[in-house]
């Protein structure tokens, strides 16, 4: 594609935002932001140093001395924290819930969003998150809302630790009440909750696979770009 575009995916944990956005980001040869990373870089910060994602004005005070930097590898997106490169630490069980409990303090939402919005106007981006259709970028060219049901989530997040030979530790039930709780404070925050914008396509993959998804993505650029 030869002019910028930005395309927005938002939706639920373990939706297989991550998953879709990367094909999609391929097919069309763009980058792909992953603003859940962002979260969950801050929240690994906080736990580093031993500070609860629940106080918030320690939480304000070590954003302060916080430098963040998105960059691509390769079209590969890493983060850095304060130099550092996190995206070897970041997807832990524990991380996930802290991440959640963080990104509810206007203060962190403030900061990421700053960086994603300047990233947007220079680069052409596929964008997944909670709130990117709906707070980060409204007038974005595409928007795209993926769900689908909780145990079936679960059931994807099983499977996926799997794959990686990741010790599984809990049930599918344990796995589905973890997504009920994370989808209950991503969508009842205050502040630019998780909701699926006005104008983006909803998608619910209950039944579909990654092929299926991808081409519904796609036919649904196509139609709009006629
Ligand atoms: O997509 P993920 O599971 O990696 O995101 C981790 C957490 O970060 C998620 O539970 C809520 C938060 N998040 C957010 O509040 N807004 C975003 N745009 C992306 C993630």
């Amino acid at each position: 594609m030869a002019e910028k575009i930005s395309i927005t995916v938002d939706g639920p944990a373990g939706s297989g935002k991550s998953t879709i956005s990367k094909l999609i980001a391929e097919k069309l040869n763009i980058l792909h932001l992953d603003t859940g990373a962002m979260y969950r870089a801050v929240a690994l910060s906080a736990l580093d140093r031993g500070i609860s994602v629940s106080d918030v004005l320690a939480v304000e005070s070590m954003l302060k001395g916080l430098s963040i930097a998105v960059t691509y590898d390769n079209g590969i997106q890493r983060i850095f924290v304060n130099g550092v490169d996190v995206m070897g630490r970041i997807r832990t069980a524990e991380v996930s819930k802290a991440a959640s409990d963080i990104a509810v303090i206007p203060a962190v939402r403030v900061k990421l969003v700053e960086i994603q919005r300047q990233l947007s106007k220079s680069l052409s981006l596929i964008i997944d998150g909670r709130d990117i259709g709906s707070y980060v970028l409204p007038n974005a060219d595409y928007k795209f809302y993926i769900t689908a049901d909780p145990e079936e989530r679960a059931k994807r997040r099983l499977k996926e630790q799997q794959s990686k030979g990741l010790e599984i530790e809990k049930t599918l039930a344990e796995m589905t009440q973890e997504i009920i709780s994370r989808d209950k404070t991503d969508s009842t925050r205050e502040f630019a909750p998780l909701v699926c914008a006005d104008n983006a396509l909803y998608i619910d993959t209950t039944k579909m696979t990654i092929e299926q998804v991808v081409s519904t993505v796609l036919n649904a650029i196509q139609k709009v770009k006629k």
